[in-house]
């Protein structure tokens, strides 16, 4: 399929802001002044000047302004092209990275990118999202800066059935990058539901065009509370962030840079060895492989049952209490029952 270029995709964070974040971040102990700064990124001293308000109002913590020089208090946690692929270099997702500071879904506009011939490895990174996407049609709350809203545009050599292994694949992926942030180990509720203390920080909806024998695309969108202070009201008892499980702030540029190397490297084991290291990890850390009591809503009917390992396809298999066996899961809400 020819690639029509999306470098300039509408709404997408201006090159030289994310240029100016670099360099403020590389020389974050100086004082720059904003003659130097235009001279650099190659824009006029003014326009330098309400870029900074800019950075401020999203909590940038600027210092000085253009006579006296720049300098910022502490290195901005903004997901900055520029800053990420220097530190993604040598995995597919270095090349193309789309930022927003505001868009209305990341998923959204990564399953465009696929449409128009975008290659594997494209990301779409937002600040903060109007209309979060999540799975079963709910949404996402996307609160500006405060989480990692994050779609990737993969391509792989696989058939549709095979595709619940790459919710796996990113369910991992996101685990083991969190869990460097905590002190207790996240689990993680099939599919890909990651849990602290039993309440959710982290989700992932995976969709993809595909015909009935290959896969065109996927795009896999995850969501990350990371620095939330508070949950909202009807969520308080069931979600929360890495910030309330620990009371500490996380940086998100390396939370979201240990997300997709690992996701890099599991995606590689997948498409070369095949699915059995993915169902073996996730053996390992969930706990929602074997022996949990469940409720399990699908489409079509509500169920309880004890989970009983995973298909090689990634599919749940669950023993139903009602005698009739054992029922493989394709997709579903699952929820554990004392
Ligand atoms: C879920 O658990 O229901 C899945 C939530 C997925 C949320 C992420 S945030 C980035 C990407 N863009 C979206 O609109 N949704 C996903």
């Amino acid at each position: 399929m020819a690639t029509k270029r999306l470098a300039n995709l509408p709404g997408t964070t201006d090159r030289r802001i994310d240029a100016l974040l670099t360099l403020l971040a590389e020389n974050s102990t100086i004082v720059i002044s904003g003659a130097k700064i235009a001279k650099e990124i190659g824009v006029t001293r003014q326009q330098v000047w309400r870029w900074m308000e800019k950075l401020r109002a999203i909590g940038v913590r600027v210092k000085g302004h253009a006579r006296t020089g720049y300098h910022i208090e502490r290195v901005p946690d903004i997901l900055a092209p520029q800053m990420l692929s220097h530190r993604l270099y040598g995995t597919p997702f270095a090349r193309r990275i789309y930022h927003f500071f505001k868009t209305d879904s990341t998923n959204t506009v990564a399953m465009r990118l696929g449409e128009a011939g975008e290659p594997h490895g494209a990301v779409v990174l937002a600040e903060e999202q109007t209309i979060g996407r999540g799975r079963a049609g709910r949404s996402w709350t996307s609160e500006k800066s405060a989480g990692i809203y994050c779609s990737v545009l993969l391509r792989p050599p696989i058939s549709p059935v095979q595709a619940p292994l790459l919710t796996l694949v990113a369910g991992l992926a996101a685990r083991d990058a969190a869990a460097e942030d905590l002190a207790a180990l996240p689990d993680i509720r099939w599919p890909n539901d990651l849990l602290v203390g039993g309440r959710k920080f982290c989700g992932i909806l995976t969709e993809m065009h595909a015909e009935p024998d290959r896969v065109h695309f996927a795009v896999v969108g995850i969501g990350i509370n990371v620095n939330q202070t508070k949950m909202p009201e009807q969520l308080v008892d069931i979600a929360t962030s890495l910030r309330i499980e620990t009371g500490k702030f996380h940086s998100r540029l390396e939370l979201l840079i240990r997300l997709l190397r690992h996701l890099d490297r599991y995606y590689n084991q997948f498409i070369t060895e095949g699915a059995r290291p993915i169902l073996r990890r996730f053996a390992q850390v969930s706990s929602y492989f074997e022996g949990k009591r469940v409720r399990v809503t699908t489409a079509i009917e509500t169920f309880t049952g004890t989970t009983a390992g995973l298909e090689p396809s990634g599919m749940l298999r669950v023993m139903r209490d009602d005698g009739h066996g054992i029922e493989c899961v394709l997709s579903g809400d699952v929820a554990e029952v004392s």
